[in-house]
């Protein structure tokens, strides 16, 4: 495709957290114009059930492919733990990237033997999770904490409050009580409070966040499928199923953003459709 414009990335999460994935994105493949959705009429995904967020999940694919996305990146633990497989069966010529856990790499960077995990009870119910504890994690001890309440916090851009660090406190101190030496953010919304996760669990305890390896594989995916070109012309673009102004907000606080364009989507039982 050289000469014409780089292939679109479409990304989606319950609100804000998937813009972690977006500032990995932005490094990475900075001549790709990104398309990003937060369903923040639903936020938060990870206390719902798994059909659910795979309803909503579905809907807001098929809106990104119908703006001209060629790729979608599912920037949400609990989506991709939700709807990942069943994505790739409805929409079969899209390539997807999604998240999982990292617990390979903490399971293989351990040497106490005990990592930590954080994410939402949706995440820790769903098979993906299951299995990447099962195929990378034998002989290691992996604790996990869903931090209810966390995900509130860091919509609200209170990313240094006292209920976030209380929270946090309330997860990590036990698991270093038990020797922990990693943890995995199981959350694209966590990436934004490691800050305060550092804090907390000191400089000898590693933190994982995954966003640079979901970079590198849509990297590859869109290398493999001829999916490069030019530099883009056009800005990224924002939707929310909640508010466009204090997503701009959010924006501004947790990317640096100066001037973003925003938009509203509106949620008509299942579809989706653009506010005027
Ligand atoms: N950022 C999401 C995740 O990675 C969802 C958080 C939520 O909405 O509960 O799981």
């Amino acid at each position: 495709m050289a000469g014409s414009e780089a292939a679109v990335i479409g990304v989606f999460d319950s609100g804000v957290g998937g813009l972690s994935v977006v500032r990995a994105l932005r490094q990475q493949l900075p001549e790709h114009r990104l398309m990003y959705v937060a369903d923040q009429a639903h936020v938060p995904y990870g206390p719902r059930s798994l059909e659910e967020v795979r309803a909503f999940s579905g809907e807001i694919t098929r809106f990104l492919l119908a703006q001209g996305a060629a790729l979608v990146v599912v920037a949400c633990n609990t989506a991709s733990a939700a709807a990942l497989q069943h994505l790739r069966q409805a929409f079969p010529d899209t390539p997807f990237v999604g998240m999982e856990p990292a617990v390979k790499p903490a399971a293989e960077q351990t040497r106490s033997g005990v990592v930590g995990v954080l994410a939402t009870p949706a995440t820790f119910q769903g098979e993906l999770y299951a299995s990447v504890v099962e195929r990378f994690a034998q002989g290691v001890t992996v604790l996990q904490d869903t931090c209810p309440g966390l995900v509130k916090e860091i919509e609200a851009g209170r990313l240094q409050g006292r209920e976030a660090r209380r929270i946090l406190e309330f997860a990590l101190h036990p698991m270093l009580d038990k020797g922990i030496d990693t943890v995995v953010l199981g959350c694209t919304h966590y990436p934004f409070v490691i800050p305060l996760i550092e804090e907390i669990v000191g400089s000898a305890v590693r933190v994982i966040d995954p966003a640079p390896a979901v970079a590198r594989q849509a990297a590859h995916l869109l290398a493999e499928r001829g999916l490069t070109g030019a530099r883009r012309t056009q800005p990224d673009r924002f939707w929310t199923t909640g508010d466009p102004a204090t997503l701009m907000d959010s924006l501004q606080a947790l990317l640096g953003e100066s001037a973003p364009r925003t938009g509203g989507l509106r949620w008509n039982g299942r579809r989706l459709s653009v506010v005027d």
